[in-house]
């Protein structure tokens, strides 16, 4: 296997490799660390958001990899606390972001939660304007359910690339999927170990051991199997950034496809939401 994903999925004008580092709890040292290990073997695509805390230490290990900024996409989110999400708050994240990051731009500006607060008639123009101006390539959402994008892409004249949201094979996101597809939104997998879950799921097992690979890798190729997802499997574990990588490249049996698929349920979620979550979609 070769160290680069390459592979690539587009939304609007956004190419965004399929593969992504998550840093959610990443912190410290080991987060300068596995994001510069990360970019060093191959990886063109890491995730981070204000509320992680880490924006200062990605941006560290982004510098020590030594990786040009133009050679991989960096995400970060908004979270809607202290009214963020009001236009001139947006604005000042944004460029708080950016200096914690030490980057003149993003490739993806998220709103990190819905915020019924502040009506998106006025948060999603501000964000838009984000992008026009340059701070960021591309926006988009995360945890949002349908009605709230349908509301949201009124006010957008810019696409909205992704919707980042809870997805693993023990979860249900079919009729958000489908809508989606259907809008050239890109369902974007946060979670996609199910925070570690994969490797206790026979099922799970049963296939790895019949690819030589382990149950994280099995997850994160099943999840790329569709073409409108990517993923952004979190590791701190350098010992777990390359398998994790290769992943990308596993091609799954359309058996092995259908067996994974019957593992999701209803109440399969396992982020614990806060009280601001939306109503989900299944
Ligand atoms: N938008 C949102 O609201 C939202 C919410 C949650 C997450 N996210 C994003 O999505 C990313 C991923 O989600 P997540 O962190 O919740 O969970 P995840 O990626 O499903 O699972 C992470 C867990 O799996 C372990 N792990 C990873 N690779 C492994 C391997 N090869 N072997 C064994 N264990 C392995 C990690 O431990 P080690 O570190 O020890 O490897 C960690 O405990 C986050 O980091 C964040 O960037 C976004």
């Amino acid at each position: 296997m070769s160290n680069k994903t390459y592979n690539i999925r587009t939304a609007g004008e956004a190419n965004i490799p399929v593969l992504g580092l998550g840093t959610w709890q990443s912190t410290g040292d080991d987060c300068v660390e596995v994001v510069s290990k990360a970019l060093q073997m191959g990886y063109e695509h890491i995730d981070t958001a204000q509320a992680y805390d880490n924006e200062k230490q990605v941006g560290e290990g982004i510098k020590k990899s030594g990786v040009a900024r133009d050679k991989f996409f960096l995400t970060t989110k908004i979270f809607p606390d202290d009214l963020k999400f009001q236009p001139e708050k947006l604005k000042e994240a944004a460029k708080r972001s950016l200096e914690n990051l030490d980057t003149d731009y993003v490739d993806l500006l998220l709103l990190h939660w819905p915020d019924d607060r502040v009506p998106l008639s006025e948060t999603i123009p501000a964000l838009c304007e984000l992008q026009k101006q340059g701070l960021t390539k591309h926006i988009g959402v995360s945890n949002f359910n349908i009605e709230q994008i349908i509301e949201a892409k009124k006010y957008a004249d810019v696409p909205l690339v992704v919707n980042q949201v809870e997805f693993h094979p023990f979860i249900k996101q079919s009729t958000l999927q489908s809508f989606l597809n259907n809008h050239h939104i890109l369902l974007e997998a946060y979670s996609p170990l199910a925070r570690g879950d994969v490797f206790d799921n026979e099922i799970m097992k049963e296939i790895a051991d019949k690819h030589g690979v382990n149950p994280a890798q099995i997850s994160i190729a099943w999840i790329l199997s569709d073409k409108d997802r990517v993923a952004i499997p979190k590791t701190s574990n350098p010992d777990h950034l390359q398998g994790n990588l290769d992943a990308a490249k596993i091609t799954l049996s359309d058996e092995d496809i259908q067996k994974i698929n019957t593992l999701a349920s209803s109440n399969g979620r396992k982020i614990e939401h806060p009280d601001y979550s939306p109503e989900w979609d299944d």
